[in-house]
């Protein structure tokens, strides 16, 4: 799961989050990680590879998440049977950090 992602304002248009991004992906790969979540802007994450989850079996896994804010892109391990719902791990639910707090508002 590589969201949430931020870039302090006065930081941001300097390509701070794409080389964050990128180097996350990279670092996934090298792990043998077979896919990559996150929640975010279809609009800034489709150019490095991201997709809508849906388009590749995976469920949508809270209601607080827009079907077009959850995206998913595969790695070199990834294999074809690897579908389901993603199952968020123990801390993203103790901070609160599942979706938005005001679903509608992505
Ligand atoms: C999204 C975010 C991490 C990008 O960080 P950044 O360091 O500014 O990103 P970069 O400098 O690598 O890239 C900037 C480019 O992304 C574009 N961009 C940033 N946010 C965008 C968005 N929501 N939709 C479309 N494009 C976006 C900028 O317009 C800019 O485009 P350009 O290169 O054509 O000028 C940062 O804007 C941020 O912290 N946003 C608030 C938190 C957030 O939405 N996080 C994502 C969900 S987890």
């Amino acid at each position: 799961m590589l969201s949430p992602l931020a870039v302090r304002p006065e930081y941001s248009r300097r390509g701070i989050g794409s080389a964050l991004v990128r180097h996350g992906l990279e670092i996934c790969a090298e792990r043998a990680v077979p896919l990559v979540f996150l929640e975010g802007d279809p609009a800034y994450y489709s150019r490095f590879g991201f997709t809508p989850g849906r388009d590749r079996g995976s469920g949508n896994p809270s209601l607080r998440i827009s079907d077009a804010a959850f995206q998913v892109v595969a790695l070199p391990q990834y294999e074809p049977w690897m579908t389901g719902t993603l199952v968020y791990a123990e801390p993203f639910w103790r901070h609160d950090a599942v979706g938005l707090r005001e679903p509608g508002t992505q």
